[in-house]
């Protein structure tokens, strides 16, 4: 028994000094791998970045997040190519060419990843998409929102199919997450090829000026098949994204304005589907009038006014985070909060095209209440529309099919809707911008509203086509219809408040209608008109 207790002994003494050995050399792979990750691609990359304006992948993380909140997952990935000298030391990077983990902005729960463009340009392999997927599908689990910046090359060349398939993952995740989880794409960078189909498929795209491009093919494949001169910022710049295309929400001066804005939008967007708009303490009184609103519609019904106004006016301490300000002005939507609580604003503007709606203004209109009806947000829509926008332009793309898709978003939109007409709400635009017919819950007029199917001049033109006194037809027809009373003695409008109470009387809705609970009839999925 002794002779066993000393062998017993020697082998725990034994096995201590090799555990101590192996553990500290262990720690020491542990610690070189770790500081590797850190300063990915090398210092030499890391001045070319900055060199360019442009944030280190790792600095973006830090800037976006709340100090010392992140926590990285796979710094220890490596890619798995072995073709054209990859696998080779000086080829592998620990992390490989994405940063990606999990932390807080103010507070509240959110998933990054971050492409590092100083490891092969951030291109894209097989480990990078892996580790992307990895963050998606613990966010989708927990219910938190993906922020995802970019800035790659698109797929790692080296990898052929390997690469494509990764970027397959990451969108059908995209797709799987959509409407579960706010997705934010803030593009820092070149994003190129298929992989703009990543940031396409999230809800908000934004850009950095002058540093971020997106496009299906370069300027030179562009020449080559369509013999056009065109330059990487006039083709898939921020300026061409925001102001032409509507395929990016808002462009930013540079990587720390971008990140900051980004956060400050964060905290207007709840975690998931599952969790109600966020309230934050609010230090503006909820019954505050708003007497500038008393005067700002024109007397003259074709004079135009800012309808940022009216909704600055309302909103709390005037704070309003438009999305697309340069795209289809003649609406506005945006993010603001009414007595703490976050709010979807959807507005007619009539100092552009009169407020018409259009193509642009009603596929932005309409995806815009999509997002805010997946995610539990209320929407206010203010309404001054003269009716759609006529004209063979607008008949050949398509007016019918896309003018649908805001009908057909706001009809099936279950969340608070509280509609406020301040003048014209003419013809089917007026069914359309979130009236009563469309399950509106509250719905004011001004008493500047006029609810008919178009304007006093051109009704008359038609009933009383070669008659003479079309003057006072007109002024008989303005008489009955260019007011709020034909929409409210029918119901059609809930009251005609007076417009310094809108916010008070807002606030006061939003409160009743916090419990509401209202589901559409059973169905595998809609079909919206695309
Ligand atoms: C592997 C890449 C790479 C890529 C860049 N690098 N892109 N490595 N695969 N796709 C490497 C470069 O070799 C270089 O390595 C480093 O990253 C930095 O690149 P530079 O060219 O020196 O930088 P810059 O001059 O700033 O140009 C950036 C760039 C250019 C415009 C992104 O690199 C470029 O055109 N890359 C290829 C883009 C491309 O065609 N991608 C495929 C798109 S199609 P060293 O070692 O020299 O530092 C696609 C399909 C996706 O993505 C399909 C999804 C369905």
């Amino acid at each position: 028994v002794a002779s066993a207790a000393v062998a017993q002994s020697q082998l725990q003494q034994q096995a201590r000094r090799c555990y101590s050995v192996s553990h500290l050399s262990v720690q020491e792979r542990i610690d070189r791998k770790r500081n590797a990750a850190l300063i990915g691609g090398g210092q030499k990359r890391i001045d070319a970045q900055h060199k360019r304006g442009k944030l280190t992948a790792r600095e973006r993380v830090e800037l976006l997040l709340d100090k010392d909140s992140f926590v990285e997952y796979d710094m220890f990935v490596e890619h798995r190519c072995s073709d054209f000298g990859m696998e080779e030391d000086h080829n592998k990077f620990a992390g490989d060419s994405v940063v990606t983990g999990q932390g807080r902005i103010n507070g509240r729960l959110v998933y990054v990843f971050s492409q590092d463009f100083t490891v092969f340009g951030g291109s894209l392999s097989g480990a990078h998409a892996q580790k992307i997927c990895k963050i998606m599908d613990q966010a989708m689990m927990v219910g938190a929102p993906v922020i995802g910046l970019n800035d790659s090359g698109g797929a790692r060349i080296q990898e052929g199919v390997e690469s494509l398939a990764g970027y397959a993952d990451i969108f059908l995740r995209n797709v799987m997450a959509s409407g579960v989880v706010p997705q934010i794409s803030l593009i820092m960078g070149p994003c190129a090829g298929g992989a703009v189909y990543s940031p396409a498929l999230t809800d908000f795209t934004f850009m950095v000026k002058d540093t971020s491009y997106l496009f299906i093919t370069g300027p030179d494949v562009v020449k080559s098949v369509t013999n056009e001169d065109v330059t990487q910022e006039e083709l898939g710049g921020a300026k061409t994204h925001t102001a032409v295309s509507g395929v990016a929400h808002r462009a930013f001066e540079n990587d720390i304005d971008a990140l900051l804005n980004l956060r400050n939008f964060f905290n207007f967007l709840p975690l998931s589907n599952q969790d109600p708009a966020p309230v934050t303490e609010c230090h503006d009184p909820s019954d505050r009038l708003v007497p500038g609103l008393d005067t700002i519609v024109p007397f003259e019904t074709t004079k135009a006014y800012d309808m940022l106004d009216i909704i600055q006016g309302i909103v709390d301490e005037r704070e309003f985070f438009e999305i697309m300000p340069n795209y289809a002005k003649n609406i506005v939507v945006g993010f603001a909060r009414m007595n703490g609580r976050t709010v979807g604003i959807v507005g007619n503007q009539p100092k552009v095209a009169s407020g018409c709606l259009d193509i642009n203004s009603s596929v932005k209109g309409a995806r815009f209440v999509r997002f805010c009806d997946a995610f539990n947000i209320p929407i206010l829509t203010f309404v001054d529309v003269p009716g759609f926008l006529p004209g063979t332009s607008q008949e050949y793309g398509g007016i019918i099919r896309h003018g649908a898709k805001l009908l057909f978003a706001f009809a099936e939109a279950t969340v608070p809707k509280i509609t406020i007409i301040t003048r014209k709400a003419y013809g089917g635009a007026y069914d359309v911008m979130s009236s009563k017919h469309l399950r509106g819950d509250v719905n004011y007029a001004w008493p500047s509203a006029e609810v008919a199917v178009m304007g006093a001049k051109g009704a008359v033109q038609i009933i009383f086509r070669g008659k003479s006194n079309q003057a006072e037809q007109e002024a008989e027809y303005v008489e009955k219809f260019a007011n709020p009373f034909p929409a409210a003695v029918r119901g059609f409008v809930d009251d005609i408040i007076v417009p310094s109470t809108t916010r008070k009387r807002i606030c006061r809705d939003l409160e009743v209608l916090a419990s509401k609970k209202q589901t559409n009839p059973w169905k595998k999925h809609a079909n919206i008109p695309l």
